[in-house]
C-alpha cells in the first residue's frame, strides 16, 4: 500500500465531477486500498479519489463515530463504487471538516438520515441505511465527486471570509 497525496483547496481537481466507475481491475482495487491507507493515517472520516487526484467515483468511509478513535488500526471501513443516495430525512446540523480544507471547520446543515446504493469493491450490490455521522460522512463524500465542498454550503459573506483567511493562510 502506498501513502498518497491529498490534494487541498484551491486544487482544480476538486472542482472536477468524476467518472462512474465501469470496471473494477487490479488499478481500481489498489486506489482503493491505498485511499483507505490515506485516509486512516490522516485520521479521516473519509475520502473520495478525487481528493488524491484521481477525478472517479470511488470513496472510501471509516465506520468509527468516536473521533478519538478515527484511523485505528481495526476500525472498519468500506470502499464504494459509484454511490448515490437514494432517500433522505430530516435535518441536522454539525461540524464538518475535510482532508483537503485543513484545519477548517465549519457547521453545515444535511439531511440526518440517508440511503445510499453503489458497489462494493468485490462488485457486490452496495445498500445501506444510516443517520448521524455515517449519513453525514455519505453525503460529504458523495459531494467530492460532484465537485462540491462543504465552504460551498456557506453564506456568501462567510464563504469570502473563509477565502480571505485560507488562501493566505500560511500552512
Ligand atoms: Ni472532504
Amino acid at each position: 500500500m502506498a501513502l498518497l497525496e491529498i490534494r487541498t483547496y484551491p486544487d482544480p481537481v476538486l472542482r472536477r465531477i468524476a467518472k462512474p466507475v465501469d470496471d473494477v481491475n487490479a488499478q481500481t482495487i489498489k486506489l482503493a486500498e491505498d485511499m483507505i491507507e490515506t485516509m486512516r493515517l490522516s485520521r479521516g472520516a473519509g475520502l473520495a479519489a478525487n481528493q488524491v487526484g484521481v477525478p472517479v467515483r470511488l470513496i472510501v468511509l471509516e465506520e468509527e463515530s468516536d473521533k478519538k478513535k478515527r484511523g485505528d488500526i481495526g476500525n472498519k471501513v468500506i470502499a464504494i463504487i459509484n454511490p448515490v443516495i437514494v432517500g433522505s430525512e430530516e435535518e441536522e446540523i454539525a461540524e464538518e471538516g475535510c482532508l483537503s480544507l485543513p484545519k477548517f471547520y465549519e457547521y453545515i446543515k444535511r439531511a440526518r438520515k440517508i440511503s445510499v446504493k453503489g458497489m462494493t469493491i468485490d462488485k457486490a450490490p452496495f445498500e445501506m441505511q444510516c443517520d448521524g455521522h455515517m449519513a453525514r460522512a455519505f453525503q460529504h463524500e458523495i459531494d467530492h465527486l460532484n465537485g462540491v465542498l462543504f465552504i460551498d454550503y456557506l453564506s456568501p459573506v462567510k464563504r469570502n471570509l473563509f477565502k480571505k483567511k485560507y488562501i493566505k493562510k500560511d500552512r
